[in-house]
């Protein structure tokens, strides 16, 4: 279960080398947005080269509906990446001509077939916002769904996209929303966008516990720094992990019992789904360390 993902630009040798030592659940060699036109082939063969042998690697490649998001997968897919994160996609039929290719390749190079996975951006175009439910039974490759905010308020014409105390203003707070919706709907983890002002650790700490209280299993990192708030942030607190075992015993011991009572409060179906989950995410980390 991945809590974190850091960005890395793909055209830096020295970000690729310090990012595999700071303690990222995963990491996204990107070679889209933060690499331009000019860097683009030495990024892949810089991204091909970093994730061959490496656990944990992911490619963000450049949007389906552009002439380098083939190349970009025809470079990287020989290192078996762990997956390949998706630019602008207009719906899940963008995903899933990535997933037609995947197939190709994986079949050319003799990886496990389905081994790559996918994790759309799937907000930062428009027409998108209206299309996210065409994720439900797409392809088992996706792996989450995450959002941005930046090319859809480019795309919107906005002058910005946070007010005054940098919260998100309402088309963005409604992407949001809608991500982490249409994630549950599809049955995989939302992931929560970058948060750009990578020096305000308690405004990212604050951040990243909203999102994890409103159901985002992890976010995505823009700056080293920002991993161990991340974790830290989506790392089940040690008394929700108590007051699940409970929860969990309690069923455990009350096989007929729809609904309990625990502490003078109503517990029932949902909160068990809800404790299970905790103690696989608790165990899931505990496994790792
Ligand atoms: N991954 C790995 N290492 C990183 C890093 C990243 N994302 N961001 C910074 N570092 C390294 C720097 O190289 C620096 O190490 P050094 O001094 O030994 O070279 C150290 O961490 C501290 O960096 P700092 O000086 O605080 O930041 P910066 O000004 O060098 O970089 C950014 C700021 C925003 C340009 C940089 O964090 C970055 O490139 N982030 C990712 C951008 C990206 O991928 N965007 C696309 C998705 S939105
Ligand atoms: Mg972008």
């Amino acid at each position: 279960m991945i809590r974190s993902f850091l960005f890395v630009p793909g055209d830096s040798e020295r970000k690729l080398e310090k990012a595999t030592a700071v303690g990222a659940d995963a990491m996204i060699v990107d070679l889209e947005d933060s690499v331009t036109a000019e860097s683009r082939p030495r990024a892949r063969e810089l991204a091909r080269e970093f994730a061959t042998g490496m656990a944990g690697v992911w490619i963000r490649i450049n949007p389906v509906d552009s002439s380098d998001a083939l190349a970009d997968l025809e470079a990287v897919i020989p290192a078996a990446p762990d997956g390949i994160v998706i630019p602008k996609p207009r719906s899940a039929d963008d995903v899933m001509r990535v997933a037609v290719k995947l197939d190709e390749l994986e079949d050319r190079h003799g990886l496990d077939a389905g081994r790559t996975r996918v994790l759309p951006l799937c907000t930062e175009r428009p027409r998108a916002l209206f299309a996210l439910d065409s994720y439900v039974g797409s392809t088992p490759r996706l792996a989450g769904l995450t959002w941005g905010a930046e090319d859809l308020s480019a795309a919107l014409g906005a002058r910005t996209n946070r007010d005054e105390s940098g919260n998100w203003l309402p088309p963005y707070e409604l992407a949001r929303s809608l991500c982490l919706v249409a994630a549950a709907a599809a049955e995989v983890p939302a992931f929560d966008t970058v948060y750009t002002d990578f020096r305000d650790l308690d405004g990212l700490a604050r951040y990243a516990s909203n999102a994890a209280r409103d159901g985002f299993a992890g976010m995505l990192a823009i700056h080293p720094g920002q991993v161990e708030v991340i974790n830290h942030a989506f790392s089940p607190r040690a008394e929700d992990v108590q007051r699940a075992e409970r929860i969990v015993a309690l069923f455990e011991e009350n096989p007929g019992a729809g609904a309990l009572g625990l502490d003078g409060e109503m517990i029932d179906r949902p909160h068990l789904i809800q404790a299970k989950r905790i103690l696989a995410l608790a165990a899931d980390i505990k496994n790792r360390q």
